[in-house]
Order: structure tokens, then C-alpha cells, then sequence
């Protein structure tokens, strides 16, 4: 298998997942969104005040497409939104398998609460509006899955471990 693409909503572990995976396996780790945020030179909060999400997005399909296009084997943590578009779901089945994390709106808000790098939820960070938007984009992220890992109540390395069972 050539690339690992870790999708979710906000807050389900793809990060802090796939560089453990990375450490384990000895595959290289990349992000989308820290990709997006060297190559334009700010942080993805700055780049949404910015530029908006519109802009966001197109720069988000060209980071993908260049991981996707690149053979190495390699494991992505992916941002939140990605799978949400069709040509980007494309991209990750053309190139890899893709590994859905999932956890309750409960987790999400504890893990996320205090981080104000999610502009998407800056002004209603709590756990109602959490559930509102995973419910809007359940459908896309079960779609664009080929596995499909519930987090709650595990850690990063036993979420890990399941992951290299699961390959
Ligand atoms: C987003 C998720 C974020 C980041 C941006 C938009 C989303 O990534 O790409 O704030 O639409 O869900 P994480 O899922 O890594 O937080």
C-alpha cells in the first residue's frame, strides 16, 4: 500500500495517530495542514482571516495532489475538511487506503477546547455545534473510508497499534 491517509473530524487523534504510526513503521509522516502553512508562510488560522476557506480549500487539493502524485510510501494526516470534496476522495483512492477515526463530540470538545488554531470553530467551541457539523459531514467521511476506527476512551498508541493489525 503506498499512502496512509488519516481522515476525520477536528480533534479525533489523525496527528498525533499518524506520527506514531510513523515512528513505528519507520514511513515518513506528513500533514496537509502544515504543508498549507509552509507553503503559505502562516498558520492556518492567519491563512482563513486571510483568505477565507474558499482559498483555503484550493490550496488544500494542490498540497494533496502533490503527496498523491509523489510514489514514496508515505502516512498523511489529513485536515478535518479534506474528505468532504469529491476530487480530493479521488485523489486518496487513486493513491492509498484511507483510515476514518471517529470519536463522540464529547471527546472532540475536551481534546480541542483550548486550541484556537481551528477557525471553524472559534466562535461556537462546544460540544452541540461539534455534533451539528460531524453530523453534516458523516456521510462524506463514511464515503470517502475505507476503514473506519472509533477513538473514544483510546490512546494515540493503542489506536496506533489497532491501525497496524487492521494493515
Ligand atoms: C478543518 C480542520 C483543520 C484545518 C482547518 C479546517 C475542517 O484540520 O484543516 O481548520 O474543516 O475540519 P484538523 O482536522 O487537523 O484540525
Amino acid at each position: 500500500m503506498r499512502i496512509i491517509y488519516l481522515i476525520g473530524f477536528m480533534g479525533t487523534g489523525k496527528s498525533s495517530v499518524a506520527k506514531l504510526l510513523s515512528e513505528i513503521s519507520g514511513i515518513g509522516f506528513f500533514d496537509t495542514d502544515q504543508l498549507i502553512e509552509a507553503k503559505a508562510n502562516m498558520s492556518v488560522s492567519d491563512f482563513f482571516d486571510a483568505y477565507g476557506e474558499e482559498e483555503f480549500r484550493k490550496i488544500e487539493t494542490e498540497v494533496l495532489r502533490d503527496i498523491s502524485n509523489d510514489d514514496n510510501q508515505k502516512i498523511v494526516s489529513c485536515g478535518g475538511g479534506l474528505p468532504l470534496k469529491e476530487e480530493n476522495c479521488k485523489l486518496m483512492k487513486k493513491s492509498g487506503k484511507t483510515i476514518l477515526l471517529t470519536a463522540s463530540p464529547e471527546t472532540v470538545f475536551n481534546r480541542i477546547a483550548n486550541n484556537k488554531e481551528r477557525p471553524l470553530l472559534r466562535d461556537n467551541m462546544n460540544a452541540d455545534y461539534i455534533e451539528e457539523m460531524m453530523e453534516k459531514r458523516k456521510d462524506a467521511y463514511l464515503k470517502a473510508s475505507d476503514y473506519i476506527i472509533y477513538t473514544d476512551g483510546k490512546t494515540p498508541k493503542a489506536i496506533a497499534e489497532e491501525i497496524t493489525e487492521l494493515l
